[in-house]
């Protein structure tokens, strides 16, 4: 809230530019108080003007080469907008309200959403829980939902007919069907003809989907549509990145190792074969944890370059693995036909307890560049 409150309050005054002169090779605009500094390459790259970009695809017009290396010959400047001429005689003009988002630590706190950590139970009462009449075609709850898998890397659909059409129209909404080797809309029963784990009855311990893919699902959509002449088969999920965090605080060279160390992970089975190396957890450029890839079942045999690096391994694995298997910091929730639950693949790992009977899941994966894109045009996140 108070970032929030900072950037408008700064944004309010972007009109008010008091002083514009060149300093070397960059440009110091004052706003009030503050001073930016703008570097002609950036401006010249920046010109908003027809020639240099079009405003119908928001596309540059010059390749990086066709830039030309000019310099600022000369500035003036009115509360509102910024001039420069350069010194091939081209003219670019800046709005005080375009360039005030290009201050560094404005831009990078306004690209960041922060989520919201969670352990245990507690999450149900916060995520989104919308009947389908209430989240397809209706911007409102198109928000509710993306908002609440933003914040907690879960979401909740009711009243949805127990059928695969039905799922489906819930995946378009979400973004549309990320297609994989296992289809585009999956069924999972008690089948034995796949190669994978997820088509057993046994229990699931906590993980990701697709470590062996370049790109893993973003969401996953699960949604039960039968369980008959049985019980058992809860569904168990827990937040990767609370989980990460607190090995972080308590096993900080456990943290540090599983963002540097590239674990292979494999899919080998009826025709495929699935190879992708990556660490467990991945950071962003300002060190926050962006992604959790974990499945303890699809890691590939590998060798190491000491026996430092082999123990380092193993116990770094075992530390994290601890938190997603402390029931303290699971939800744990039984799905039942109509009610269609989506996670986010990149944060929410998922597991299931065994079961007895007849237990169909539908679902299906939606790329995370989808989803996002949905929670972008819907004015959520940057
Ligand atoms: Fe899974
Ligand atoms: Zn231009």
């Amino acid at each position: 809230m108070h970032i929030m409150l900072h950037w408008l309050q700064f944004f309010l005054f972007a009109s008010e530019i008091t002083d514009a002169k060149v300093e070397g090779t960059a440009l110091k605009i004052q706003i009030k108080d503050r001073v930016l500094s703008f570097e002609d390459c950036w401006l010249r790259d920046h010109c908003r003007c027809p020639e240099c970009y079009h405003e119908s695809t928001n596309q540059r017009a010059n390749h990086i080469l066709d830039i030309p290396e000019v310099t600022i010959a000369g500035v003036r400047n009115s509360d509102t907008t910024v001039t420069v001429l350069w010194s091939d005689g081209h003219t670019s003009k800046y709005e005080g309200d375009f360039l005030i988002q290009f201050e560094y630590n404005t831009w990078k706190v306004h690209l960041r959403h922060v989520p919201i950590l969670w352990r245990g139970d507690g999450v149900s009462a916060k995520v989104a829980k919308l009947p389908l009449n209430q989240f397809v075609n209706n911007k409102d709850g198109e928000k509710f939902i993306f908002q609440s898998l933003l914040d907690y890397g879960i979401a909740l659909i009711e009243n949805v007919e127990p059928t695969m059409e039905a799922t489906e129209v819930v995946c378009q909404a979400l973004g549309g069907v990320q297609h994989t080797m296992f289809g585009g809309m999956w069924k999972v029963s008690t089948n034995p003809d796949h190669a994978d784990t997820a088509y057993t009855n046994i229990t699931l311990k906590q993980h990701t989907d697709n470590t062996y893919f370049t790109e893993p699902a973003g969401l996953q959509i699960f949604h039960c549509t039968e369980h008959t002449n049985g019980t058992g088969g809860e569904n168990v999920f827990i937040d990767g990145f609370y989980a990460a965090t607190k090995l972080k605080e308590e096993h900080p060279e456990d943290f540090d190792f599983l963002t540097k160390f590239q674990l292979e992970a494999e899919y080998i089975g009826d025709g495929h074969f699935q190879k992708n190396t990556a660490p467990v957890i991945q950071l962003d450029g300002s060190n926050n944890i962006k992604h959790i890839r974990f499945n303890a079942y699809d890691r590939s045999p590998m060798a190491f370059a000491s026996s430092e690096e082999c123990r380092n391994y193993y116990r770094a694995l075992r530390n994290l693995a601890k938190y997603f298997e402390d029931g303290e910091n699971q939800w744990q929730i039984k799905l039942l036909p109509g009610f269609v639950l989506v996670f986010d693949n990149f944060r929410v790992l998922h597991g299931r307890t065994a079961f007895t009977g007849k237990r169909i899941l539908c679902g299906s994966y939606i790329s995370r560049s989808d989803w996002l894109d949905k929670a972008r045009t819907l004015g959520l996140i940057h």
